[in-house]
């Protein structure tokens, strides 16, 4: 009777993780895209009008939201592609959002103490990680 009981517990835990895994929609990926294209017009902006905040609110927005790209459910329902996605595309997420995250920092940093040229070179190197998932993973 424990034992069954036992195996019930990880049944359910099980479906849990599940169904958090699940819930985030190509609709949801596009967003979360388009969000970020945003954040970095708007990085863009503060640089070119000369203001900290626009820059530290687009810096803000793109790190919350790169932390949420993740393969989608009908990638996570597709065995084959998510495979690929959890033997390469998922660590290479991973590497990007934190690297994104960093530069992010950095970029925010850098303009604050008025260095305006390096700044703008994190916000190119931002640029590049965008890039390279789209290259890989899309082969745009
Ligand atoms: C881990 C991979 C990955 C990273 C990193 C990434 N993207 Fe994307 N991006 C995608 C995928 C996948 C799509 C296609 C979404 C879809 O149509 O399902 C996409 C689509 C887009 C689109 C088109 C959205 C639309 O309206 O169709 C824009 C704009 C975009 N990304 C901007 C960015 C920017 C800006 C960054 C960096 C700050 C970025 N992406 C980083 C994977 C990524």
């Amino acid at each position: 009777m424990e034992r069954f009981l036992r195996h019930i517990t990880m049944l359910t835990a099980a479906t849990t993780v599940l169904v958090m895994a699940e819930g985030y929609t190509q609709a949801d990926r596009i967003a979360d895209m388009q969000k970020m294209a945003q954040a970095m017009q708007d990085i863009q902006s503060g640089f070119f009008y000369n203001n900290v905040d626009i820059v530290k609110a687009g810096t803000k927005v793109l790190k919350n939201t790169i932390v949420n790209v993740r393969p989608i459910d009908s990638e996570v329902n597709n065995k084959d592609i998510y495979e690929k996605w959890l033997n390469n595309d998922l660590k290479m997420t991973h590497k990007i959002q934190k690297k994104i995250k960093k530069k992010a920092t950095v970029l925010e940093e850098r303009f604050a103490d008025g260095d305006a040229i390096q700044a703008l070179q994190e916000y190119s190197r931002i640029a590049q990680q965008c890039m390279k998932c789209h290259v890989r993973l899309r082969k745009w």
